[in-house]
């Protein structure tokens, strides 16, 4: 097994991030979130202020972007980013660049691991079309929202579940419709139910896994 590659690709809080990391920690291969990308340079653009509506700054904040880094950090999971995110994540001149990262930092890393799991919305039907094996996860968007509510409960953070439900549902749609890489299922990706519990779904990746 070398450069193997796993894609991990769903909705907003489906759950792939967990999956993923259980995956990498089995077959010790790195793991790559593509949606801290997206959060970090959303970030950026929010705090430069950059008007989205101009190509042109957007051009000129990625050229002085040498590479960016995918590591996690609590101030890219709030409401405001994960908004915003979803509609930087739309326009093509972010995709290509936020791409382009992707493909650098697995290569880096596949010098190391024997493999990598890639989780995000269009892994394996746009960035790593020729992953060797393809998730795709599901879990409905009243279950995600029920989740992600409790989560910011616990974390002492204001949520008002029927808000949370709006955003995941915006953010669904906002994911699914745009012009550019839209999140799709892949025809050679095998659908995840991941609505019950995390052993349930564990089990059903191991099955999967084991025929490899
Ligand atoms: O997965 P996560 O919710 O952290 O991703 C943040 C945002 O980045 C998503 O709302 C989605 O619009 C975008 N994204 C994307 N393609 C990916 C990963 C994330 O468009 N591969």
């Amino acid at each position: 097994m070398n450069n193997f590659i796993i894609s991990v690709d769903g909705p907003a809080g489906s759950g792939k991030e967990r999956i993923s990391k259980y995956i990498a920690k089995k077959y010790n291969f790195f793991h790559l979130d593509s949606g801290i990308l997206y959060r970090r340079f959303t970030k950026i653009i929010l705090e430069k202020k950059i008007n989205l509506k101009k190509n042109s700054e957007l051009a000129k904040l990625i050229k002085n972007i040498s590479s960016l880094s995918a590591k996690n950090h609590k101030t890219l999971r709030t409401e405001n980013i994960s908004k915003f995110s979803s509609i930087i994540a739309s326009k093509l001149i972010v995709r290509k660049f936020i791409n382009e990262q992707q493909k650098i930092i697995i290569k880096k890393a596949l010098k190391t691991y024997k493999g990598a799991v890639i989780d995000g919305r269009d892994i394996g039907s746009k960035v790593f079309k020729d992953a060797n094996i393809k998730l795709f996860i599901t879990v409905s968007a009243e279950i995600r929202a029920k989740r992600r509510h409790k989560q910011l409960l616990q974390l002492g953070e204001k949520s008002i579940y029927a808000q949370i439900l709006r955003g995941i549902k915006l953010r669904d749609y906002k994911d699914k419709n745009r012009k550019e890489s839209p999140l799709i299922m892949h025809k050679e990706a095998i659908l995840i139910d991941n609505s019950n519990s995390f052993t349930k779904t564990i089990r059903k990746i191991n099955a999967i896994l084991a025929k490899v």
